[in-house]
């Protein structure tokens, strides 16, 4: 860090409470929330997905599980139901099991040390921050990659964010910027900061109050951070779902595989590496083993895209009318009505909410 880093580290917080205080018109519901469990809510859904996605997510879940309780005594399918859309379920899987543990084991009381927070499935070093912060205004600053970048460009550190080095040179500088006794207003301003002012692509310099000391503005280097030591590359996958019909009901599991999309449900699918036509995947061997029966094929829809943090999944959907039953290990027959109220990922039920047939 750089000789004057004192003076700037001051500089910095005055000038990041000060826009706070007059500038940040940003408004959340659980903005100035004390209740631990809004809270704990409310950071789970920011996660891994966009405010302005998670608002209605956060609205319907409070108004329909209002306290740990209601939570933890609420039946597995329905939370996840309403989680349907919002992607990365092992979030809600383990708000499940938090809930229940409080419920059962800390007798409904959230806990209130940041260390217990930590402890809680689900909750890493950001969320244990945030909490600790927003509902008991504990000293814990919040680092993710929006303070990184903000951090990053005003003091401009070119150690990058992604190693053990650096994870431990923005950790102590967050820590050392934050405002004892305002940590709950300190960590919220900075994450309204990095969301509206100091932005990924296209920082608002012009009008940001912290520009006539931001050490990356000064030398017209914003775009060089935060400075990262790899690339993250993006996997392409190719997901054929067969919309396997027969007498008007359809052939559907619950996924059990432990991955992001466990406990949801689907198609009979085959994944390929690369796009494939119709005709191919019909002579393909993964389709011959699964289809024994005589068919016609409805429908082949458009690709449809789900992407995540490190893989862009495509699938598409061929609905097929068998002539016979058959026998898929785990997947049973669902009618219309029972498919509209089960969770499916977001890419599956993207398809299904386009599809007149199941309406
Ligand atoms: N991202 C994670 N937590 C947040 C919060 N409390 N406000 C805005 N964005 C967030």
């Amino acid at each position: 860090m750089p000789e004057k880093s004192a003076q700037l580290k001051l500089f910095f917080t005055k000038k990041l409470l000060e826009w706070n205080q007059k500038f940040n018109n940003r408004e959340m519901p659980w903005k100035k929330e004390k209740d631990p469990y809004k809270i704990w809510i409310s950071e789970i859904i920011l996660q891994q997905t966009r405010v302005e996605q998670g608002l209605d997510y956060y609205n319907r879940f409070i108004k329909q599980f209002p306290n740990i309780k209601k939570l933890a005594q609420a039946k597995e399918f329905t939370v996840f139901k309403l989680w349907e859309g919002l992607g990365y379920y092992s979030r809600c899987k383990n708000l499940i099991s938090t809930a229940k543990f409080i419920n059962e084991e800390l007798k409904g009381v959230f806990p209130d040390t940041y260390e217990e927070i930590l402890a809680l499935k689900g909750v890493g070093p950001y969320t244990a921050a945030a909490i600790a912060s927003f509902a008991y205004n504990l000293p814990y600053a919040v680092v993710d990659g929006n303070v990184t970048r903000v951090l990053s460009r005003f003091f401009s550190i070119n150690i990058p964010i992604d190693t053990t080095e650096g994870k431990k040179i923005f950790n102590d500088l967050a820590q050392s910027l934050l405002k004892k006794g305002q940590a709950n207003l300190y960590n919220q301003a900075i994450m309204d900061f990095g969301a509206t002012i100091c932005k990924p692509r296209l920082p608002i310099c012009s009008s940001c109050l912290l520009a006539s000391n931001c050490q990356s503005f000064s030398n017209n280097t914003t775009n060089s951070y935060p400075v990262k030591s790899k690339r993250i590359s993006q996997k392409e996958r190719w997901l054929y779902y067969l919309v396997a019909e027969y007498n008007d009901r359809f052939y559907i599991r619950k996924r059990a595989q432990n991955d992001i999309w466990q406990n949801l449900h689907e198609f009979l699918v085959i994944e390929m590496d690369l796009p494939k036509t119709t005709e191919d995947l019909l002579k393909s061997k993964q389709f011959k083993e699964r289809i024994a029966s005589e068919f016609n094929i409805i429908s082949v829809s458009k690709p449809y895209q789900q992407k995540l943090t490190h893989q862009l999944i495509n699938g598409v959907f061929i609905h097929l009318k068998l002539k016979n039953p058959v026998v898929f290990e785990d997947f049973v027959l669902k009618s219309k009505g029972q498919i509209k109220r089960i969770a499916f990922p977001r890419i599956i039920d993207g398809y299904i909410t386009q599809q007149n047939m199941f309406s």
